[in-house]
């Protein structure tokens, strides 16, 4: 989960790391208010979005009173940066810059390691020096264990060059920002700029930090710093439900077990969607090994739930959990969703392989007797289920329960 720069902010602070007075504003007269309680000088005035190059786009402006904050947030708010609308802002106290520098640690995946970045010259276009000077960018790989003590943020600004009479200081800092990373779990803690003030102190002016989700469970206070607002609600809905659901653009929901399983079904039925105009996969759901009738249930709500989804199919491969269980966990997840006011109303194409599989699909014909004709089709290969659900999914019809 990638945050704002004033919950990044919010972060550096509580692990020591020096940033600037700030507040956020989602109106002009908040970005006043704002910048009054800050102290009434120049102010920054800053969009929140969590995309690059702000600055550049407008979205980061100068403001010499309380009133022309307030102008400059009107200008900044509802602006458009790379796709991104501007639903806030952030007033933050004006620094005297003398100089700006950058740092980052993130995880390098490619070396299985930490990687830590920093450079003197720092400001908005680090990309562009690290294609043009990459020697201006010193790159040193972090130990998981040992992380960056004094002696490493030590190596750190020697690597980078930096001024003896900042050494020291920006090292501190540098130790600070890896506390942030190591505690909050992050994957990416990135300063730019990282600067120098006219008196000398260093300050963490913008922030960027990315945290690792799966370490979500050791941090119960990051569901906080989550953006409900722009998340897409069915992906909300199945977060909560505990299911690993991602909202694609097309019409044919996806249930499968196992994320290689699910995947390949994507292809498989993008594939054989060509043939009717283009027909593409609703969404990914791996409803995993051992899936309950309750989670089946589950999955199905959330996909029938999507307006887009035509027909719906079901990939499963029965491993520990044998066909004839996955089976009764449809009839039982139909069961449950007609309690719950909420019947399958969309056909269902099915293909149940591996452990115990004739049993399995012998309970689902027997089921499928019960129903409506075209209800339940099942299939026995992937290719043909693949098939059968985008030509449904073409001919929009929906299954009259
Ligand atoms: N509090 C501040 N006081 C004075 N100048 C600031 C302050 N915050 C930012 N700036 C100036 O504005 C520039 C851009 O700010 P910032 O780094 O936050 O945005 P950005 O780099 O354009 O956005 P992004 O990091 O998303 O690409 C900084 O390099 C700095 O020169
Ligand atoms: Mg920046």
């Amino acid at each position: 989960m990638d945050l704002f720069e004033y919950q990044a902010r919010d972060m550096f602070a509580a692990h020591g790391v020096p940033v600037l007075d700030a507040v956020v504003a989602t109106t002009p007269e908040e970005a006043r208010a704002g910048a009054e309680a800050i102290g009434g000088g120049t102010v920054v005035v800053k969009a929140q979005v969590k995309t690059g190059g702000r600055g550049k786009a407008g979205g980061v402006k100068l403001a010499h009173s309380p009133e022309e904050a307030a102008a400059k947030a009107g200008e900044i708010l509802g602006m458009d940066i790379k796709g991104h609308t501007v639903h806030r802002v952030m007033v933050a106290q004006g620094a005297k810059i003398a100089e700006e520098y950058y740092f980052s640690v993130l995880l390098d995946r490619a070396n299985r390691t930490y990687l830590a970045m920093a450079s003197k010259e720092g400001g908005m276009e680090i990309e562009q020096l690290a294609v043009e000077r990459p020697d201006a960018l010193a790159k040193i790989p972090v130990d998981a264990i040992t992380g960056i003590d004094a002696a490493k943020a030590a190596e750190i600004v020697d690597a980078a060059g930096f001024a003896d009479d900042v050494k020291a200081a920006v090292a501190d800092v540098i130790v600070k920002l890896w506390g942030v990373f190591q505690a909050e779990d992050a994957t990416l803690v990135e300063v730019n700029p990282l600067v120098k003030t006219e008196d000398g102190a260093i300050i963490a002016l913008d922030g960027k930090v990315t945290l690792d989700g799966n370490a979500g469970f050791r941090h119960p206070d990051h569901a906080a710093l989550e953006d409900v607002a722009a998340a897409d609600p069915l992906e909300q809905a199945a977060k909560e439900k505990g299911l690993n659901y991602v909202k694609l653009d097309g019409e044919v929901g996806i249930i499968g077990n196992g994320a290689g399983l699910v995947m390949s079904t994507l292809d498989v039925v993008a594939y054989a969607g060509e043939e009717f105009g283009g027909v593409k996969p609703a969404n990914f759901l791996d409803i995993g090994g051992g899936a309950s009738a309750e989670v089946m249930a589950n999955g199905l709500e959330i996909i029938l739930g999507d307006v887009q989804v035509k027909s719906v199919f079901v990939n499963v491969f029965g491993g520990i959990t044998a066909c004839d269980a996955v089976a009764n966990g449809i009839l039982q997840a139909f069961k449950i969703l007609e309690e719950n006011g909420t019947p399958v109303t969309k056909p269902l194409v099915v293909r149940l392989d591996g452990n115990n599989a004739e049993l399995g699909q012998e309970i689902l014909d027997d089921f499928a007797k019960t129903l409506p004709a075209g209800a339940i089709t099942r299939e026995d290969t992937m290719d043909g289920a693949a098939r059968a659900a985008a030509e449904l999914a073409a001919g929009g019809q929906g299954q009259g329960a």
